[in-house]
């Protein structure tokens, strides 16, 4: 499984540092929402689904996390750590996210609008799926 981490210009100068995100520039979609995650308790994971269209790009713009990738074949565990990379998550691809530091926020950058029937919540439906993709 290959792993797509974006590593973002920062813009830094004697002020601080700062992003600038541009869709099908430095995010290879457009951007149809964002949204984010903070104050996550200690322990918990989340996620536990895949998109059947959906892509993703996952910073944690503050703080640290996991994310585990699962393509119903292989696992990966990739750390995010830096407020300047991101995590590419194409569809299919089942994700947890955990082992967050107390002060972790976790910006998501969705290609899609939030539709419930883009989910697959259940992990043997997730590998039905993917065997289906192989046929
Ligand atoms: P959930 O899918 O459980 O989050 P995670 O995948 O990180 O575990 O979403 C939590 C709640 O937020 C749930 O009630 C649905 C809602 N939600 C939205 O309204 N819009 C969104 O874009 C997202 C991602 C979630």
């Amino acid at each position: 499984m290959q792993v797509v981490k974006y590593m973002f210009q920062p813009h830094g100068d004697e002020r601080g540092q700062l992003v600038a995100l541009e869709e099908f520039k430095d995010i290879p979609f457009q951007i149809k929402r964002v949204y984010y995650m903070y104050d996550t308790i200690d322990g918990v994971t989340r996620g536990k689904h895949a998109h059947k269209k959906l892509e993703q790009i996952l910073i944690c713009i503050h703080g640290s996390c996991k994310v585990r990738l699962d393509n119903g074949v292989e696992k990966k565990v990739v750390p995010l750590e830096k407020p300047y990379e991101g995590l590419y998550i194409a569809n299919n691809m089942w994700r947890e996210m955990y082992d967050f530091s107390p002060d972790a926020v976790l910006m998501v950058l969705a290609s899609e609008l939030y539709d419930e029937s883009d989910y697959i919540r259940d992990y043997d439906e997730f590998l039905k799926m993917v065997e289906e993709e192989k046929k």
